[in-house]
């Protein structure tokens, strides 16, 4: 290996995606997927216990492809960082027990660190150290926030997140009652583009005057699946065809309208010209497309890490693990336990 940095192990597993990544400084050497959401599918959402059990069976394997795709073995390995939450919990304890068994049979520090930090962190694989301070816009099947960051290794605050579900959540749920597979992210994407966005006026939640004064950077999003499935239903009663790609099309303009709205406006009140875009929504092209626009008339720079990387895997937790190893941050205690509801602003367990 050419560098000096210590190379980072990380290993994720908070949903469906068994992921182990090798970072060392901001250089990606191997990023190793194994996914169950196929497992999931006929369920129309993830299973916990069968998350759990799928993470079991596939985390050596995995961790053996990330080392074999590196070109090192696990002596060559200089730290661990594990996702200790949030996520699901049993899916998390089968992640973190494999994280402190190669810790302590390799004798390197190991952190227990934040998902949605590692969602920002991820980006330094692709463009380098991360902007400090910027605003994060979150996006996943599990989350939607707003976070500003100072320092990514200790000092990350929420500015607003979902009061209800989750952007992904709603692409999800909106699909699965249009009759598309899940995940319903990338169908209702790819529909859309068939579709017209302006064909249906969907509610933009939180938006109000009202709302703006209470809940400026919060974001809701099951109104508008209620407000899709009644329309849906009300079409269905009259014996009317749905049209399938414009209830898409404005569905998602519904959700990228209010994320690209609310995220300039948090650059703008807290003075910031950075924005970081990160989770598996953000692969949505027309979020990526709107906020690129909105971004460059208002002067704010965007950086967006490649599809690949938006989702989950073991990369962003070892590109945050190199951060905080680079800072001199302690590692977490060895007793650490996973946490189902980490707060955000706790980016590594003690
Ligand atoms: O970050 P992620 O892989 O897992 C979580 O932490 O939840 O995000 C998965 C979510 C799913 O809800 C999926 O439908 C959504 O990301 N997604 C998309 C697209 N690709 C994935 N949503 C909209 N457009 C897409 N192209
Ligand atoms: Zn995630």
């Amino acid at each position: 290996m050419t560098s000096d940095a210590p190379l980072v192990l990380g290993i994720e597993t908070s949903c469906d995606e068994t992921g182990v990544g090798l970072v060392v400084g901001t250089t990606l050497l191997a990023d190793a997927v194994a996914s169950s959401v196929d497992e999931h599918a006929r369920f129309g959402g993830v299973v916990p216990e069968v998350a759990s059990r799928a993470h079991l069976e596939a985390m050596t394997p995995t961790v053996q492809r990330a080392l074999s795709e590196a070109n090192v073995s696990l002596s060559d390995v200089d730290a661990i960082a594990v996702t200790g939450g949030p996520g699901l919990m049993g899916a998390l304890l089968v992640g973190v027990a494999a994280a402190k068994a190669y810790a302590l049979a390799l004798e390197v520090p190991l952190y227990g660190v934040n998902h949605l930090a590692a969602h920002v962190a991820v980006d330094r694989l692709e463009h380098g150290p991360l902007p400090e301070p910027a605003i994060a816009l979150l996006v996943s099947g599990g989350h939607s926030s707003l976070l500003m960051v100072n320092d990514i290794t200790h000092d990350v605050t929420p500015l607003g997140m979902t009061i209800d579900d989750a952007a992904g959540e709603a692409f999800d749920k909106v699909a699965r009652l249009l009759g598309l597979p899940f995940p319903g992210g990338p169908h209702i994407d790819r529909l859309a583009g068939e579709g017209r966005s302006d064909a249906i006026a969907f509610p933009r939640g939180l938006t109000s005057a009202h709302d703006q004064e209470r809940h400026p950077y919060d974001f809701s999003f099951s109104g508008l699946k209620t407000s899709v499935a009644r329309w849906v239903e009300t079409r269905e009663r009259e014996g009317e065809p749905i049209p399938v790609a414009d209830v898409a099309a404005s569905f998602q303009e519904a959700v990228v309208d209010v994320l690209v709205r609310k995220a300039v406006a948090a650059c703008q009140d807290r003075g910031v010209d950075h924005l970081l875009l990160g989770g598996g929504v953000a692969a949505n092209s027309r979020l990526r497309a709107e906020l690129v626009q909105r971004c460059n008339v208002n002067g704010i720079r965007l950086r967006v890490p490649r599809p690949g990387l938006c989702t989950d895997n073991g990369a962003m937790v070892a590109a945050l693990g190199a951060a905080l190893v680079e800072s001199g941050h302690p590692p977490s205690e060895m007793s650490f336990s996973a946490e189902s509801g980490l707060m955000v602003g706790q980016v590594v367990i003690p």
